[in-house]
This record gives structure tokens, C-alpha cells and sequence, in this order.
């Protein structure tokens, strides 16, 4: 285990933003990961994912502990199902590619999302119409406290919308070290209900989809209108969709009968951020080097030299606007490191 000083994060995180860990070491073992977390002689530590869903405002003054744990193991099977074990720090899109070479399916409509396979529950991540919760065993994770290993059930996670136990009682308490996850062998269950996939399949004549045309239509639509990090920093969706309660929303919508919304309940309604933003004229504006992505409003990017504080001076501008406009409070769905 090396530890560097004043290590630049700009590799470690999708904004591309040149912020600076005090210590940085790069962790490949379980084992490893309980020997640094005991370690006393550095009293703050701070642990880093895959970097894709965090705006990091300013250098970190700790120990930065980056997951770099390999590894998929099959470890139950039988004709229908398998179940894998993935270390937490598989990035997610590789591993993803890993099961549709092997026509595992379940992870299709989540392709080309970007982070690590350990940071995954703790947003619960999900796209076009499938979470990780659909296809999720369980995880194991390192208290980080005792540095005991503990398992985690699907149902002590506690997933909801972009949400999870690990964002919130258990935040900061816990390093999630691998992910359990359930995929069919066959009779797979092709889930093309998000409408952007179904236009892109018929796009391609394709009338009996396998998972890896669900995949490669999930690739196109997203190479679409998302950024990809690597050519124009990002961390994918800055703000969550917010849900309002159904008198809000019966008043916003008679005001704004064009608006796209989901039904959650009953009680409550989904309103996409990315029409309210662009509605609020910042669909593609530019402040610096900081921006709104042109082709999906709720994408902020960095056009190159942008510093963390530069997005969040205009996530905060958003924010206002978006609340003086419709009245709604959204919120951000990336972790702020301030
Ligand atoms: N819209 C606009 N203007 C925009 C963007 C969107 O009017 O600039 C409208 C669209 O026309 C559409 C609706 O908003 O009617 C929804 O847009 P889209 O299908 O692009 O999905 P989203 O709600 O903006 C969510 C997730 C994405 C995920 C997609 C597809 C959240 C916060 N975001 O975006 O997740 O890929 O659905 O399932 O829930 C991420 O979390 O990083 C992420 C990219």
C-alpha cells in the first residue's frame, strides 16, 4: 500500500475537478481496506468510489481511500438463475458487459452507467425503468468502527428513489466491499417500457429484442444525451426528479398541462428536473467553464478549468430559478463535498 501527498483527484472524479487529497492510497484488498481503517495515525479518512457522483468544492484534508477491489464470482447457479458476487471496486459498465457476454440478463437497461459496482446501492441507481434493487441480493460491507465484515440483506438497505440506508443511518458508517446480484440465465425478462428504448428498437427493425439489443438501445440513447466524462466532465443526473404531493402537483399542471410527469402513488407525482430547468431557460447555458449540458438540462458539466465552486454557484442560481418560477424545491442527487 503506497500513500501519496497532496494528490491531485483529478483522474478520481468525472467532473474532472483538480482538487487535492492531503494522503491518497489505493486500496485492493478487503484485507487492506480493515488495515487502513484501523490505522490511528490517520485520524480523518475519507473513502472514494468511482468519482461519478460527487462535486468535490474544495481539497480534502484526510486520508482518501480509493476502492480498487477486482473481482466476479459466480457463486450459486442452477438452470435458470445465477447469482454473482462482484467486488466493489468492478466499474459498473465493464462488469455489465461481463453478464451480457455470458447472456446473463438483468442489467441491461442499467449499460453505460458510469462508477463503481460498490457504490451502486448507495444511491440505488437505475435507468430506463430498472434499479439495482430489481436485481440485488444483498452486499457486504466493512464497519468501519470495529472494521468487521457485515452483511447486508436486500431489505435491511432500505431502497428507494435514488436512496438507500447507506445515504442515510448508515452514512459514513459502513465501506461497501462487494455487491450480490440475481440475473436470469434464460427466460429473460426484456423490460422495454421506458419509451425512449422502444422507438430506438423499432429505429432498428428489431421485433424480438434480446438483452443485448436492450443494452446496445440503452447505449445509443444515452450516448445520446449524456456527456460522456471523458470528453466533458459530469456526474450524470446533478439534481433528482422531485415528487410532490398530489395538491401541488393538480396545481401545477393545470398551469402547465404540457409538463412530463410520472405517477409515483396515489398521493404522490415525479416531475422530471430536466423539463423544469430548461423551462427555466438553462437548457445549454455556460457560466465559465461551468455549464448546463445542451442536450439534457439536469446534466452540469465542466468544460475544462471549472472548480467545484463554480458548479455550485450555479446549481444554487438553478435551484433559486426553479423555485421562483414553478414553486418546486429541487434538490441535488450528487454527494457535495464541502
Ligand atoms: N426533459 C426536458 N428537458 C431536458 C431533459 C429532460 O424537457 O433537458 C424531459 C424529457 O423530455 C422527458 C423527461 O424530462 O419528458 C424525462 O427525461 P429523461 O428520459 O431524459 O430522464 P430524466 O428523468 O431526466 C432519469 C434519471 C437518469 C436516467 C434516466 C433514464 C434521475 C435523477 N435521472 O432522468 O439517471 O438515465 O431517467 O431512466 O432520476 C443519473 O442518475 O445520473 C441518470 C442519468
Amino acid at each position: 500500500m503506497q500513500i501519496h501527498e497532496n494528490y491531485s483527484l483529478k483522474d478520481y472524479n468525472t467532473f474532472g475537478l483538480d482538487a487535492k487529497a492531503r494522503f491518497f492510497v489505493a486500496i485492493n484488498s478487503v484485507a487492506e481496506l480493515q488495515r487502513i481503517l484501523a490505522d490511528n495515525s490517520y485520524p480523518n479518512k475519507f473513502i472514494l468510489g468511482g468519482g461519478s457522483n460527487m462535486l468535490i468544492t474544495q481539497d480534502i484534508n484526510a486520508l482518501v481511500i480509493h476502492i480498487n477491489i477486482k473481482g466476479i464470482f459466480i457463486e450459486n447457479e442452477n438452470d435458470s438463475r445465477v447469482e454473482l458476487k462482484v467486488m466493489a471496486g468492478e466499474n459498473w459498465h465493464e462488469m455489465v458487459l461481463w453478464t451480457l457476454e455470458r447472456d446473463f440478463g438483468g442489467l441491461e437497461n442499467m449499460s453505460l452507467i458510469p462508477g463503481n459496482t460498490g457504490t451502486a446501492p448507495v444511491q440505488n441507481i437505475g435507468a430506463y425503468g430498472v434499479e439495482l434493487k430489481d436485481v440485488f441480493v444483498g452486499c457486504e460491507a466493512i464497519r468501519r468502527a470495529d472494521q468487521e465484515l457485515v452483511y447486508f440483506s436486500k431489505e435491511d438497505c432500505r431502497f428507494g428513489y435514488r436512496d438507500s440506508f447507506f445515504k442515510n443511518e448508515g452514512k459514513d458508517k459502513y465501506v461497501i466491499t462487494s455487491v450480490i446480484l440475481r440475473l436470469t440465465k434464460k427466460n429473460h425478462a426484456i423490460n422495454t417500457s421506458y419509451g425512449a428504448i422502444n422507438e430506438e428498437l423499432e429505429r432498428n427493425h428489431c421485433k424480438s429484442p434480446t438483452i443485448k439489443d436492450v443494452s446496445n438501445a440503452v447505449i445509443t440513447i444515452r450516448n445520446s444525451k449524456l456527456p460522456n466524462p471523458k470528453e466533458l466532465g459530469n456526474s450524470g443526473s446533478f439534481f433528482k426528479n422531485p415528487v410532490i404531493s398530489k395538491e401541488v402537483f393538480e396545481e401545477f399542471i393545470a398551469k402547465y398541462p404540457e409538463a412530463p410527469f410520472y405517477k409515483v402513488s396515489e398521493e404522490a407525482y415525479k416531475i422530471p428536473a430536466g423539463w423544469l430547468i430548461e423551462q427555466s431557460g438553462f437548457k445549454g447555458k455556460r457560466f465559465g467553464d461551468a455549464g448546463v449540458h445542451v442536450k439534457q438540462a439536469l446534466v452540469l458539466v465542466n468544460y475544462g478549468s471549472a472548480t467545484g465552486n463554480d458548479i455550485l454557484n450555479l446549481a444554487h442560481m438553478i435551484i433559486e430559478e426553479v423555485r421562483i418560477k414553478f414553486g418546486i424545491t429541487i434538490e441535488p442527487e450528487v454527494n457535495l463535498i464541502k
